[in-house]
């Protein structure tokens, strides 16, 4: 099938099969190893990315549904502020040990802070379902509600 997307500001077409998913169009054909390949059942988050604006799970969707979408990883967001802030802040508070995890969890978070989701660092521990193998959850909830609440409207 013939799939047009756009891809952290790209315009990709791509010949791909009907039952291909989007993780493995990202990974295996356009390269974009900073989405992870975890449980591949809907659970981990690892394989995030923002569609349209929202995040999703890649593993989940075949590439033909992203036809006509927006696609965004975080790779696309590199130079955006909030995104800047929110690895700042990671860094910061210890919330990256191996880093699998890390780049789902930041899509996630950029996108919930946008939409001015978290009132306190509970919120942010209740919202983000991504698994973490590696910082037992803490840090990562204090890392994003850091800068969630320096920015709250
Ligand atoms: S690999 Fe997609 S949710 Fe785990
Ligand atoms: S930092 Fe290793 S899985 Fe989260």
């Amino acid at each position: 099938m013939l799939v047009r997307f756009r891809l952290n500001g790209r315009d990709i077409e791509l010949d791909v099969p009907s039952n291909e998913t989007l993780i493995d169009t990202l990974r295996l054909r356009l390269k974009v190893k900073s989405v992870k390949r975890g449980c591949e059942r809907g659970e981990c988050g690892s394989c995030t990315i923002l569609l349209d604006g929202r995040p999703v799970t890649s593993c989940m969707l075949l590439t033909p549904q992203v036809n006509g979408r927006d696609v965004v990883t975080v790779e696309g967001l590199e130079g955006d502020p909030l995104f800047n802030q929110l690895v700042k802040s990671f860094i910061d508070n210890g919330a990256v040990q191996c880093g699998f995890c890390t780049p789902g969890i930041l899509l996630t978070a950029w996108a919930a802070i946008r939409e001015n989701r978290f009132r306190s660092v509970d919120d942010v521990a209740r919202y983000l379902g991504n698994l973490c193998r590696c910082t037992g959850y803490i840090k990562i909830a204090k890392a994003v509600w850091n800068v969630a609440s320096g920015v709250r409207k």
